[in-house]
Protein backbone atom coordinates (compact mmCIF):
# COMPACT_ATOMS: atom_id res chain seq x y z
CA UNK A 1 0.00 0.00 0.00
CA UNK A 2 1.20 3.48 -0.70
CA UNK A 3 1.99 5.55 2.00
CA UNK A 4 1.95 9.35 1.55
CA UNK A 5 4.75 11.09 2.20
CA UNK A 6 3.47 14.42 4.68
CA UNK A 7 5.04 16.63 2.33
CA UNK A 8 3.82 15.59 -0.91
CA UNK A 9 0.23 16.75 -1.61
CA UNK A 10 -2.48 15.95 -4.31
CA UNK A 11 -3.28 18.27 -7.46
CA UNK A 12 -6.17 17.06 -9.19
CA UNK A 13 -5.99 18.76 -12.66
CA UNK A 14 -9.16 17.48 -14.51
CA UNK A 15 -7.94 16.14 -17.01
CA UNK A 16 -9.30 13.36 -19.31
CA UNK A 17 -6.71 11.04 -18.80
CA UNK A 18 -6.02 7.35 -20.26
CA UNK A 19 -3.39 6.47 -18.86
CA UNK A 20 -1.87 8.38 -16.73
CA UNK A 21 -3.61 8.71 -13.11
CA UNK A 22 -5.75 11.51 -13.01
CA UNK A 23 -4.25 12.86 -9.61
CA UNK A 24 -0.60 14.44 -9.59
CA UNK A 25 1.67 14.05 -6.77
CA UNK A 26 3.27 17.63 -5.94
CA UNK A 27 6.08 18.39 -3.19
CA UNK A 28 7.95 21.55 -2.70
CA UNK A 29 11.00 19.89 -2.74
CA UNK A 30 12.82 16.71 -3.18
CA UNK A 31 16.26 15.31 -4.29
CA UNK A 32 15.14 14.03 -7.74
CA UNK A 33 11.48 13.30 -9.01
CA UNK A 34 13.61 10.45 -10.80
CA UNK A 35 15.35 8.83 -7.94
CA UNK A 36 12.18 9.19 -5.56
CA UNK A 37 9.95 6.64 -7.94
CA UNK A 38 13.91 4.49 -8.51
CA UNK A 39 13.28 4.44 -4.71
CA UNK A 40 9.85 3.92 -3.83
CA UNK A 41 8.18 1.04 -5.83
CA UNK A 42 4.31 1.26 -4.37
CA UNK A 43 2.84 3.94 -6.81
CA UNK A 44 0.41 2.90 -9.54
CA UNK A 45 1.36 2.85 -13.51
CA UNK A 46 0.80 6.06 -14.72
CA UNK A 47 1.92 8.11 -11.71
CA UNK A 48 3.24 11.55 -12.16
CA UNK A 49 5.72 13.72 -9.69
CA UNK A 50 5.88 17.15 -9.78
CA UNK A 51 8.20 19.15 -7.88
CA UNK A 52 8.89 23.04 -7.16
CA UNK A 53 12.54 22.65 -6.48
CA UNK A 54 15.18 19.28 -6.71
CA UNK A 55 18.35 19.58 -5.06
CA UNK A 56 19.98 16.61 -6.80
CA UNK A 57 18.12 17.07 -10.34
CA UNK A 58 19.78 14.34 -12.65
CA UNK A 59 20.44 15.08 -16.23
CA UNK A 60 21.69 12.85 -18.47
CA UNK A 61 25.84 11.13 -18.78
CA UNK A 62 25.82 11.68 -15.24
CA UNK A 63 25.12 15.62 -15.05
CA UNK A 64 23.24 17.30 -12.60
CA UNK A 65 20.07 19.33 -13.33
CA UNK A 66 20.04 22.97 -12.31
CA UNK A 67 16.37 25.08 -12.09
CA UNK A 68 16.11 27.54 -9.48
CA UNK A 69 12.95 27.36 -6.97
CA UNK A 70 9.24 27.17 -9.05
CA UNK A 71 10.96 28.95 -12.20
CA UNK A 72 11.14 25.34 -14.08
CA UNK A 73 8.61 22.19 -14.60
CA UNK A 74 10.14 19.59 -13.15
CA UNK A 75 8.32 15.79 -13.03
CA UNK A 76 8.80 12.08 -13.58
CA UNK A 77 5.81 10.02 -15.42
CA UNK A 78 6.42 6.63 -13.07
CA UNK A 79 5.42 2.95 -15.60
CA UNK A 80 4.85 0.26 -13.89
CA UNK A 81 3.26 -1.87 -16.80
CA UNK A 82 4.62 -3.38 -20.36
CA UNK A 83 8.45 -2.82 -18.80
CA UNK A 84 9.89 -4.35 -21.64
CA UNK A 85 13.74 -3.83 -21.99
CA UNK A 86 13.55 -4.05 -25.80
CA UNK A 87 11.71 -0.83 -25.44
CA UNK A 88 13.25 1.47 -23.35
CA UNK A 89 14.73 3.64 -26.11
CA UNK A 90 11.08 4.74 -27.28
CA UNK A 91 10.22 6.62 -24.28
CA UNK A 92 12.86 9.10 -24.87
CA UNK A 93 11.33 9.98 -28.19
CA UNK A 94 7.87 9.68 -26.82
CA UNK A 95 8.14 12.77 -24.26
CA UNK A 96 10.09 14.24 -26.60
CA UNK A 97 7.17 13.96 -28.94
CA UNK A 98 4.41 15.16 -26.61
CA UNK A 99 6.45 17.93 -24.84
CA UNK A 100 7.07 19.31 -28.64
CA UNK A 101 3.20 19.00 -29.06
CA UNK A 102 2.20 20.61 -26.08
CA UNK A 103 4.41 23.65 -25.85
CA UNK A 104 3.49 24.32 -29.46
CA UNK A 105 -0.13 24.80 -28.72
CA UNK A 106 0.51 26.69 -25.76
CA UNK A 107 2.98 29.13 -28.10
CA UNK A 108 0.43 29.45 -30.23
CA UNK A 109 2.62 29.99 -32.77
CA UNK A 110 4.39 32.85 -31.17
CA UNK A 111 7.97 30.41 -31.02
CA UNK A 112 9.77 27.62 -33.51
CA UNK A 113 10.37 24.54 -31.55
CA UNK A 114 12.95 21.40 -33.28
CA UNK A 115 13.65 18.37 -31.83
CA UNK A 116 17.56 17.41 -31.00
CA UNK A 117 18.32 14.05 -31.38
CA UNK A 118 18.49 11.67 -28.82
CA UNK A 119 16.42 13.66 -26.34
CA UNK A 120 16.08 17.61 -26.32
CA UNK A 121 13.22 19.78 -27.49
CA UNK A 122 15.17 23.28 -28.89
CA UNK A 123 13.34 26.73 -28.91
CA UNK A 124 15.11 28.72 -31.98
CA UNK A 125 18.18 26.49 -31.52
CA UNK A 126 18.47 26.60 -27.60
CA UNK A 127 17.38 23.82 -24.64
CA UNK A 128 14.28 24.15 -23.97
CA UNK A 129 13.54 21.25 -22.67
CA UNK A 130 15.79 17.79 -21.44
CA UNK A 131 14.36 14.14 -20.86
CA UNK A 132 15.83 11.59 -19.13
CA UNK A 133 14.51 8.27 -18.93
CA UNK A 134 15.28 5.47 -16.05
CA UNK A 135 14.69 2.01 -15.23
CA UNK A 136 14.84 -0.37 -12.63
CA UNK A 137 15.71 -4.01 -12.61
CA UNK A 138 14.52 -6.40 -10.24
CA UNK A 139 16.72 -9.40 -11.66
CA UNK A 140 16.96 -9.64 -15.66
CA UNK A 141 13.00 -8.19 -15.26
CA UNK A 142 12.22 -4.58 -16.08
CA UNK A 143 9.95 -3.50 -13.38
CA UNK A 144 9.61 0.22 -13.52
CA UNK A 145 10.29 2.96 -16.35
CA UNK A 146 10.61 6.45 -15.12
CA UNK A 147 10.05 9.30 -17.85
CA UNK A 148 11.63 12.58 -16.14
CA UNK A 149 11.23 16.00 -17.90
CA UNK A 150 12.88 19.24 -17.14
CA UNK A 151 11.19 22.26 -18.74
CA UNK A 152 12.39 25.56 -18.58
CA UNK A 153 9.31 28.14 -17.94
CA UNK A 154 9.92 31.02 -15.78
CA UNK A 155 13.42 31.65 -15.71
CA UNK A 156 14.94 34.53 -16.97
CA UNK A 157 17.99 35.55 -19.18
CA UNK A 158 20.41 35.97 -16.76
CA UNK A 159 20.01 32.09 -15.51
CA UNK A 160 21.05 31.00 -18.90
CA UNK A 161 24.69 32.16 -18.58
CA UNK A 162 28.37 30.25 -18.13
CA UNK A 163 27.69 26.77 -18.69
CA UNK A 164 23.98 26.78 -18.90
CA UNK A 165 24.28 29.54 -21.64
CA UNK A 166 22.75 26.58 -24.14
CA UNK A 167 19.86 26.91 -22.27
CA UNK A 168 16.26 29.21 -22.85
CA UNK A 169 13.02 29.44 -21.15
CA UNK A 170 9.33 30.08 -22.45
CA UNK A 171 9.45 33.33 -20.29
CA UNK A 172 11.92 34.57 -22.64
CA UNK A 173 10.77 33.74 -25.97
CA UNK A 174 7.52 34.90 -24.58
CA UNK A 175 8.69 37.89 -22.79
CA UNK A 176 5.93 37.22 -19.95
CA UNK A 177 6.06 34.60 -16.88
CA UNK A 178 3.55 31.48 -17.27
CA UNK A 179 1.85 29.32 -14.56
CA UNK A 180 3.70 26.17 -14.77
CA UNK A 181 0.49 23.79 -14.00
CA UNK A 182 -0.99 25.28 -17.26
CA UNK A 183 2.52 24.08 -19.26
CA UNK A 184 2.04 20.56 -17.59
CA UNK A 185 -1.46 19.67 -18.42
CA UNK A 186 -0.11 20.55 -22.44
CA UNK A 187 2.32 18.12 -21.67
CA UNK A 188 0.38 15.49 -19.87
CA UNK A 189 -2.25 15.24 -22.16
CA UNK A 190 0.77 14.42 -24.87
CA UNK A 191 2.32 12.11 -22.67
CA UNK A 192 -1.28 10.13 -22.03
CA UNK A 193 -2.15 10.19 -25.67
CA UNK A 194 1.21 9.24 -27.31
CA UNK A 195 1.69 6.56 -24.33
CA UNK A 196 -2.08 5.48 -25.67
CA UNK A 197 -0.85 5.48 -29.29
CA UNK A 198 2.48 3.41 -28.25
CA UNK A 199 0.05 0.65 -26.36
CA UNK A 200 -1.71 1.07 -29.61
CA UNK A 201 0.07 1.14 -32.68
CA UNK A 202 3.60 0.08 -31.54
CA UNK A 203 7.07 2.04 -31.42
CA UNK A 204 7.07 2.82 -34.98
CA UNK A 205 3.93 5.55 -34.49
CA UNK A 206 6.32 7.37 -31.95
CA UNK A 207 9.39 6.97 -34.14
CA UNK A 208 7.51 8.33 -37.34
CA UNK A 209 6.08 10.84 -35.46
CA UNK A 210 9.43 12.57 -34.36
CA UNK A 211 10.87 12.12 -37.18
CA UNK A 212 8.58 14.55 -38.56
CA UNK A 213 9.24 17.02 -35.87
CA UNK A 214 12.80 16.97 -36.62
CA UNK A 215 14.45 19.57 -39.05
CA UNK A 216 18.06 17.62 -38.87
CA UNK A 217 16.61 14.47 -40.62
CA UNK A 218 17.01 14.21 -44.09
CA UNK A 219 19.90 17.12 -43.38
CA UNK A 220 23.73 17.04 -43.15
CA UNK A 221 25.17 16.75 -39.70
CA UNK A 222 28.14 16.59 -37.30
CA UNK A 223 27.92 13.34 -35.16
CA UNK A 224 30.86 13.15 -32.25
CA UNK A 225 31.40 10.07 -30.71
CA UNK A 226 33.98 11.43 -28.53
CA UNK A 227 36.67 9.72 -30.05
CA UNK A 228 35.85 10.75 -33.66
CA UNK A 229 33.78 13.45 -35.70
CA UNK A 230 31.55 11.97 -38.67
CA UNK A 231 29.61 14.31 -40.86
CA UNK A 232 27.04 12.76 -43.10
CA UNK A 233 23.14 13.42 -43.86
CA UNK A 234 20.99 12.17 -40.63
CA UNK A 235 19.26 9.28 -42.65
CA UNK A 236 17.13 7.81 -40.21
CA UNK A 237 16.39 6.17 -36.86
CA UNK A 238 16.80 2.35 -36.26
CA UNK A 239 14.65 0.39 -34.75
CA UNK A 240 16.28 0.83 -31.05
CA UNK A 241 16.53 4.53 -31.92
CA UNK A 242 20.05 5.30 -33.18
CA UNK A 243 20.70 7.79 -35.61
CA UNK A 244 21.32 6.58 -38.78
CA UNK A 245 24.37 8.23 -40.70
CA UNK A 246 24.53 8.06 -44.54
CA UNK A 247 28.48 8.98 -44.36
CA UNK A 248 31.24 7.98 -47.11
CA UNK A 249 28.56 5.72 -49.22
CA UNK A 250 27.53 3.85 -45.95
CA UNK A 251 25.26 3.53 -43.42
CA UNK A 252 26.56 4.17 -39.52
CA UNK A 253 24.47 3.96 -36.55
CA UNK A 254 25.31 6.03 -33.39
CA UNK A 255 23.74 5.48 -29.66
CA UNK A 256 22.73 8.05 -27.24
CA UNK A 257 25.15 7.10 -24.76
CA UNK A 258 28.14 8.20 -26.42
CA UNK A 259 27.09 10.68 -29.29
CA UNK A 260 26.80 14.87 -29.43
CA UNK A 261 25.30 16.12 -32.55
CA UNK A 262 25.84 19.69 -34.27
CA UNK A 263 24.25 20.78 -37.21
CA UNK A 264 26.86 22.10 -39.78
CA UNK A 265 26.28 25.94 -40.28
CA UNK A 266 28.06 26.34 -43.37
CA UNK A 267 26.63 25.71 -47.18
CA UNK A 268 23.88 22.74 -46.50
CA UNK A 269 21.21 24.60 -45.73
CA UNK A 270 20.42 23.29 -42.22
CA UNK A 271 19.38 26.07 -39.46
C1 LIG B 1 19.17 16.14 -19.68
O1 LIG B 1 20.33 15.98 -19.24
O2 LIG B 1 18.96 16.80 -20.69
C2 LIG B 1 18.01 15.50 -18.97
C3 LIG B 1 17.50 16.36 -17.83
C4 LIG B 1 16.27 15.78 -17.13
C5 LIG B 1 15.84 16.62 -15.95
C6 LIG B 1 14.55 16.14 -15.34
S1 LIG B 1 13.91 17.29 -14.17
C7 LIG B 1 12.73 16.12 -13.61
C8 LIG B 1 13.41 14.76 -13.59
N1 LIG B 1 14.08 14.53 -12.32
C9 LIG B 1 15.41 14.52 -12.46
O3 LIG B 1 16.21 14.37 -11.52
N2 LIG B 1 15.75 14.68 -13.74
C10 LIG B 1 14.60 14.81 -14.59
Amino acid sequence: MNIMPSNFEVLNLALDLKILQPQILHTEQISSTNTYFLQHHSYPNGTVLLADYQTGGKGRHGRMWHSPPEQALLFSVLLTERCNRAFLHVYTFLAAVAVFEGLEMLGGGAFKLDLKWPNDVLLEGHKLCGILVQNRLVGNEMSQIVIGIGINVNQPANFFIGELSQGTSLNIALGRKLDRVEVLKQVLVGLDHWLFILGDSGEIAIFNRWKALCSSIGKRVLVNDGRQIYTGIFKDLSNQGGLVLETGGHCRVFYAADVTLTKETSDVGCN
